[in-house]
């Protein structure tokens, strides 16, 4: 039977691996930020700065909205946990991602806006595209940045910003990932069961790993805080957009292997599992 080259394979990944050489330090493995936790959606933060860190990057920020937010992480003291306005004075970030628990508050849309102006790779799910969707000008600053972009869309975060039904979305995957990645000038990583990678000049594929343990909360952030680890790294967002679902499902898949999932695999166990997938590439 002949595969079609649109499939994600291994091949396609190992020659775009983060690696560290013998003299790194944690400067040159990437700084990275994570933006998003209003109030009762700080785990969806958590997740995602704990899957950048066992991803790999050498200094991760996370920054929530809510007020009274945790000032450590205690499970993972090396995230370092700051006010999102505290963000923007930094000397160095190498990637930021917003949007897990964000929220649509106004400080939300202040928080977006700063960082759709700012050139450095930005990755963006969950309320930062229900956002865009309803914010026009919030959709224009996305159109015009001038640092790459990754969209982390499933199909009802795809469906608000192309003004469609999911189920259209769901019946029109690869053209839907292609059109919102030329659209809005982004990498398009349209999620779910058989997750699409799309890029502006009409180029995509279809990952191949993963499964339906995945369908539990907070599996999503974690993907995005490994996409923004794996840039902050030194890939390029394509290459980290590529690397980061295919060890995502894969993680997922050597957990069911084990008999963890499919029922009650969850985030938490998916980040270590994705660190042992990356190292053993
Ligand atoms: N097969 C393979 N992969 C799957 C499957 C499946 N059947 N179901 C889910 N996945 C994967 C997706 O591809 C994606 O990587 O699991 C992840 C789920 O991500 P999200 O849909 O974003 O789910 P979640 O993390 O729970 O998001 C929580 O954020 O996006 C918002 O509206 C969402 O409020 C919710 C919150
Ligand atoms: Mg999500």
């Amino acid at each position: 039977m002949q595969t079609t080259p649109h499939l994600l394979t291994k091949q396609m990944l190992q020659t775009a691996l983060p690696v560290r050489a013998v003299d790194a330090h944690k400067g040159t493995s990437g700084s990275v930020a994570i933006i998003g936790g209003d109030d009762g959606m700080l785990g969806a933060v958590l997740l995602a700065a704990r899957a950048a860190l066992l991803s790999g990057a050498g200094r991760i920020y996370a920054a929530m909205l809510c007020e009274t937010a945790p000032a450590v992480d205690l499970l993972h003291p090396e995230i370092m946990m700051r006010r999102p306005d505290a963000l923007a004075t930094l000397a160095q970030l190498d990637a930021v991602a917003i949007g897990p628990g964000l929220g649509q508050s106004d400080a939300a849309i202040t928080e977006l806006t700063f960082w759709l102006t700012q050139a450095c790779p930005l990755v963006l799910d969950a309320d930062a595209l229900n956002l865009i969707a309803q914010h026009h000008q919030l959709a224009e600053l996305l159109k015009n940045r001038r640092g790459q972009t990754v969209l982390t869309p499933h199909a009802g975060e795809a469906a608000r910003l192309m003004g469609v039904t999911a189920a259209a979305i769901q019946s029109q995957r690869v053209e839907s990932a292609v059109r919102l990645a030329q659209s809005l000038h982004v990498i398009c990583v349209l999620k779910g069961a058989g997750t699409i990678i799309a890029e502006q000049n009409g180029s995509y594929c279809i990952n191949t790993t993963g499964n339906s343990a995945l369908a539990t909360g907070g599996t999503g952030d974690v993907l995005t805080g490994v996409i923004a680890s794996l840039i902050a790294q030194g890939l390029a967002p394509i290459q980290a957009a590529r690397l980061g679902v295919y060890v995502h499902g894969a993680a997922a898949d050597a957990l069911v292997a084990r008999g963890i999932g499919p029922l009650g695999l969850t985030a938490s166990e998916l980040v270590t599992a994705i660190r042992d997938v990356l190292n053993q590439l």
